[in-house]
């Protein structure tokens, strides 16, 4: 598990953006009224930050042209994004958020 920030540094309505490592995607975390959720950072669609759009629910909103994705699944509820995004496992251990990233499937070949 990777520690991401203490949860009071994370208050509900907010998101953030970690970076691992040179060969690991960028992943966004958010707190929302619905819990704690971490997906992959870059939209399906195109290139933009998804911690820099708008997270309510289980739902987070692309900022550049307003896809929609299920915070749980990763899966697009709405054009134009298509394919999902990956979600990552996220929990507080003493305080601290951390989130597992999922494996990659092009890791695994
Ligand atoms: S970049 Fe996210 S919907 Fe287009």
């Amino acid at each position: 598990m990777i520690p991401v920030c203490r949860i009071e540094d994370l208050p509900e309505g907010e998101s953030v953006r970690i970076e691992i490592d040179d060969t690991t995607p960028a992943i966004a975390v958010f707190h929302t009224e619905s819990g704690l959720y971490a997906v992959d950072d870059t939209c399906s669609h195109q290139d933009a930050s998804l911690s820099e759009g708008w997270a309510e629910g289980c739902f987070v909103e692309c900022p550049l042209h307003a896809a929609l994705f299920d915070l749980r699944t990763g899966a697009p509820t709405c054009p134009p994004a298509r394919r999902p995004v990956r979600t990552h496992e996220v929990g507080v251990v003493d305080g601290m958020i951390h989130v597992r990233p999922a494996v990659r499937e092009d890791a695994l070949a």
